[in-house]
């Protein structure tokens, strides 16, 4: 395998000097019901991927395929999954498709089959789910657990959480729901208080989510939680489980209920399919419902293994991502679930692809000279069109729009208005956006006036389920790992975070040396 910076390849050339061609794509022409209804791939799970309203034609996407075979994104793909250490920043394997399945060779380090340990740990925490269910773990009071809280920020917050939001009416609909969860992420003391406020102290379950087990806003709940535990007079060693890494300072205490594992090589934002969403959504929905969730990325990451470009969901979409990004230049681009469960998945893309992508240096520390990940953001439809879709429309800048449809409600209950039900307007609006996007119209006053060439992709499926929850979590992470492929970079570190973290902790100390900051902390009151 050769690492090559992206403006060193051919396809850097042959893209270039595709360039012209893409910017002046005739989206009134071209987008025909003929491209609508062809230029389709399979995510997985039941789920679609159109790429009909993309600026793209057949020269484009050959030289797309020529860069997926120059920049050896299937073969590095494979040596991921194959354990090979890929996370060249800090030294590690990357392995949350493991997670779901197997896909390459055992990987075994320091003995021990990971495979194996991946799934042991998935089985303990759901005999763990199955028997805070039966009643067998009960809280301190010896009264049934109802509620579970994950205390956790960032990867062991954002996924879980967005999931959680996303199959929340589906399982109650489909009377699977077991548990209310909640979540406490931030260090605002408001945000765990007004979180405990509303729960039954007696019968919640707290899960501390921490990788790392050093994470200042996470320790500061976990005490916040366990002073409110200790003055309603209740254990907390029935009330507190741990999900962590096995090196971590919260491993091995005796002082939780229990605890579960992952390690170093499961990236934060890449944990959900780990215990860091498994307990929870476990506890929630049951661990069947979770184990679905599994299946459905399983399967999108099998077919993110595919060649043909044209086949491969998840390639393609890095692909025009890298094109849009690159050639065309458009520095930002929006997730749009026309989906109310999936409210918080913009939230996590967020993380997943800025904390991945927003490097500018190659995966061997080398200054970079070309873009690399855009700025993402998002809202669901309908909500987001009175709101920012002005600038989406009318903005000087072009953003890229990622549209999620479904053809069916998780809840069923509708309502007729004007001839029509809620969830038909729902999706006569998204389909409306698109073509508006796309074709814009012609108006003499430029006020009223619509540019077009606003490009889309649309990601569909019949209903919200957790197979293709699964799957739409894996197209996303395989999307922005071969994006990260492309530009040669390191996906799976976040040195960026870091500087924060330190001055923090110095403005906290009273020594962080610099007058302008201590002037800014004594203006906040620090
Ligand atoms: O600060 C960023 C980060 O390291 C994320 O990458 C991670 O998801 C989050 O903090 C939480 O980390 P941990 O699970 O170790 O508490």
């Amino acid at each position: 395998m050769r690492f090559t910076d992206f403006d060193k390849t051919e396809s850097f050339k042959t893209l270039s000097a595709l360039a012209e061609k893409g910017k002046n794509f005739n989206y009134t022409e071209e987008l025909t019901s003929d491209r609508v209804k062809s230029l389709l791939a399979d995510v997985g799970g039941g789920l679609t991927y159109s790429y009909a309203a993309k600026p793209v034609c057949d020269k484009t996407l050959a030289a797309l395929q020529e860069l997926a075979r120059e920049q050896e994104l299937i073969a590095k793909y494979q040596a991921i999954l194959d354990g090979e250490t890929m996370n060249t920043g800090e030294n590690r394997k990357v392995l949350h498709h493991l997670l779901r399945g197997q896909l390459g060779k055992d990987v075994v380090f320091e003995g021990k089959n990971l495979g194996d340990f991946y799934k042991k740990e998935l089985e303990r925490f759901s005999a763990f789910a199955d028997a805070v269910h039966a009643g067998k773990i009960v809280g301190s009071t010896g009264k049934r657990f109802t509620t579970a809280v994950q205390i956790g920020i960032g990867g062991s917050d954002l996924g879980p959480r967005a999931l959680y939001i996303a199959l929340e009416n589906w399982a109650k609909t489909e009377k699977k729901q077991k548990m209310e969860a909640k979540f406490i992420s931030n260090v605002d003391p408001d945000d765990a208080s007004a979180v405990l406020a509303s729960v039954p102290l007696e019968q919640t379950v707290f899960i501390l989510v921490s990788k790392s087990g050093t994470t200042q806003e996470t320790l500061a709940n976990e005490l916040f939680v366990k002073e409110k535990l200790q003055k309603a007079g209740l254990d907390l060693s029935k009330h507190i489980v741990a999900m962590t890494s096995e090196t971590s300072p919260l491993a091995h205490n005796p002082a939780y209920l229990d605890a579960f594992y992952m390690d170093d090589f499961i990236g934060g934002r890449y944990s959900s399919a780990s215990g860091v969403g498994g307990v929870i959504l476990s506890l929630a929905f049951g661990a069947d419902v979770f184990k679905r969730l599994l299946k459905g990325a399983h399967e999108a990451d099998k077919l993110s293994l595919e060649p043909d470009v044209r086949k491969n969901a998840a390639l393609l979409d890095a692909l025009i991502g890298v094109w849009e990004r690159n050639f065309l230049h458009f520095p930002y681009t929006a997730v749009l679930p026309y989906s109310q469960a999936l409210a918080r998945f913009p939230a996590h893309l967020q993380q997943l692809d800025m904390e991945s992508n927003g490097k500018s240096v190659n995966r061997a520390g080398e200054p970079l000279n070309y873009s690399t990940g855009p700025v993402v953001f998002g809202e669901p439809g309908t909500n987001g069109q009175h709101s920012f879709y002005q600038l989406l429309h009318q903005g000087t800048d072009i953003v890229p729009l990622q549209f999620i449809g479904f053809a069916e409600s998780q809840r069923g209950d509708d309502v007729t208005v004007d001839g029509s039900g809620s969830q038909t307007k729902l999706k006569a609006n998204l389909a409306a956006q698109i073509a508006a996007f796309a074709k814009g119209k012609q108006d003499a006053n430029l006020n009223k006036n619509f540019k077009g060439c606003r490009p889309s992709s649309l990601i569909f499926g019949k209903r919200l389920t957790p197979e293709a929850l699964g799957a739409l979590l894996s197209h996303f992470e395989n999307k922005v790992m071969f994006q990260g492929l492309v530009w040669n970079l390191n996906s799976f570190d976040q040195e960026g975070v870091q500087l924060g973290k330190v001055l923090t902790k110095k403005v906290l100390a009273g020594n962080s040396g610099d007058p302008a900051l201590e002037a800014y902390a004594a203006l906040l009151g620090v």
